[in-house]
């Protein structure tokens, strides 16, 4: 054997060992885990939750392409927007690097090259290392922290509302649906920032499934009761839903069948920095009569986009900062006007007349924020017993600061 090889089953051996897994294809979950029906009545919770772990509220992040975003879901059921914090240099290069990757190509099943294997089985070992070290796993852990505890500090400063500091101990992030950060990838950034990711079936939120969800759609009542839940989600419309996300870093188009949030897998998605607002000024700068270039291009995007799916489009789904801006809805139209059916387009209308602002900007945070309180409240792998009624009751009605009863 030569020395290589030995190098390399030593690597794989302590790689295997560390983390009882294979070395390679061991991480990336393929993207139809959860299109399985799990199997129904759940067995009974072997401990009642305490009131306090039912009413805590859900903290919800959006990691978008130049920004993130923060929401907190209370028990109330009251969605608060938080906080929206400018990416660093940094923050943005990486997103921009990963906008041209897939958990496939991150996480490759299988690397060609002897020298491909080492490096990866190296980068693995190193990740454990950090990890054990209570550093952060990697750079792109490094970069994602670094957004998170910016907005985690916000949330915990609107939680603690001039009273005792309160500090986060759950979390669910959303990530832009054509990149989709693994659980692993998550996981390593709440690791080292101490917060329990409480993702689960699906163990993964990307941007359209949690917009849907921030705007009401796709989620069921009964969630503290998983079966009856899911049964009654697949009662819900089914929707071909075109997202657009549009901000200053880039335009993401992404089309995506739902009748629930939880459906995982995406008819396509893309993320073009090219058509991304700021650079509305660069063109601007460089020639003075081509103010409408970036949104006749904008238009022809979304219009090829579209078409390429091979979709009949039911549902648009606008969200991010510069979707209210006129040119861009006028855009949107001459994309889609003759693609999808006329009340499609006037619902679409209606939401941009009636919906604020904050709306379009927290739509992704506020889903991943409902979706962690659901997670927090009913449990995905069993269901609350009858003795576990009492504490269930008394979380029904909410107490604030003063004992005032906010809610029935
Ligand atoms: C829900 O609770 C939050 C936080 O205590 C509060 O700010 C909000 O006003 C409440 N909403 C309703 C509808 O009571």
């Amino acid at each position: 054997m030569s020395t290589t090889t030995v190098l390399f089953t030593v690597f794989s051996t302590l790689a295997v060992m560390a983390q009882g897994n294979m070395l390679v294809a061991p991480i990336l979950e393929p993207n139809n885990v959860y299109s399985q029906r799990r199997i129904c009545p759940l067995p009974t919770c072997k401990s009642c939750p305490t009131t306090e772990e039912l009413t805590q509220p859900g903290i919800g992040f959006a990691l978008e392409m130049g920004h993130g975003t923060a929401a907190i879901r209370y028990h109330n059921k009251t969605i608060q927007p938080v906080i929206q914090i400018q990416g660093s240099e940094t923050y943005t290069a990486l997103m921009r690097d990963l906008s041209h990757t897939t958990p496939q190509t991150r996480f490759p099943d299988d690397i060609p090259t002897l020298s491909g294997k080492l490096a990866y089985a190296r980068a693995r070992l190193v990740r454990l290392a950090n990890k054990a070290l209570g550093r952060p796993a990697n750079a792109q852990t490094a970069i994602l922290s670094e957004m998170i505890t910016q907005l985690r500090a916000y949330v915990e400063e609107v939680l603690s509302a001039g009273t005792s500091m309160a500090s986060i101990t759950h979390a669910v992030i959303s990530s832009p649906d054509s990149i989709r950060l693994t659980a692993e990838e998550l996981g390593d950034v709440l690791d080292y920032l101490k917060i329990t990711n409480v993702m689960a079936e699906p163990d993964e939120l990307f941007a359209a499934s949690a917009a849907y969800a921030g705007f009401g759609h796709g989620l069921c009542a009964t969630y503290i009761k998983h079966c009856v839940c899911d049964r009654e989600e697949d009662n819900l419309p089914y929707q071909r839903v075109l997202h657009l996300d549009f901000t200053d870093e880039a335009l993401t188009t992404t089309v995506k069948g739902m009748k629930s949030w939880k459906r995982l897998g995406v008819d396509g998605s893309a993320i073009v920095i090219e058509l991304g607002y700021k650079r509305l000024d660069e063109d601007e700068a460089s020639n003075d009569d081509t103010s409408g270039v970036l949104f006749d291009k904008i238009r022809d995007h979304i219009r090829d986009f579209t078409i390429s799916t091979g979709f009949k489009i039911t549902e648009i789904m606008l969200t991010g900062t510069r979707v209210r801006d006129q040119r861009f809805k006028d855009a949107v139209s001459g994309a889609l006007r003759d693609l999808v059916a006329e009340d499609t387009m006037k619902s679409l209308e209606t939401a941009i007349k009636t919906q604020e602002e904050p709306d379009f900007v927290f739509a992704t945070a506020k889903g991943a924020a409902e979706v962690a309180k659901r997670r927090l409240e009913g449990p995905v792998r069993c269901v609350w017993s009858d003795e576990c009624k009492k504490s269930i009751d008394n979380s029904e009605g909410v107490k604030d600061g003063d004992g005032n009863m906010e809610l029935k």
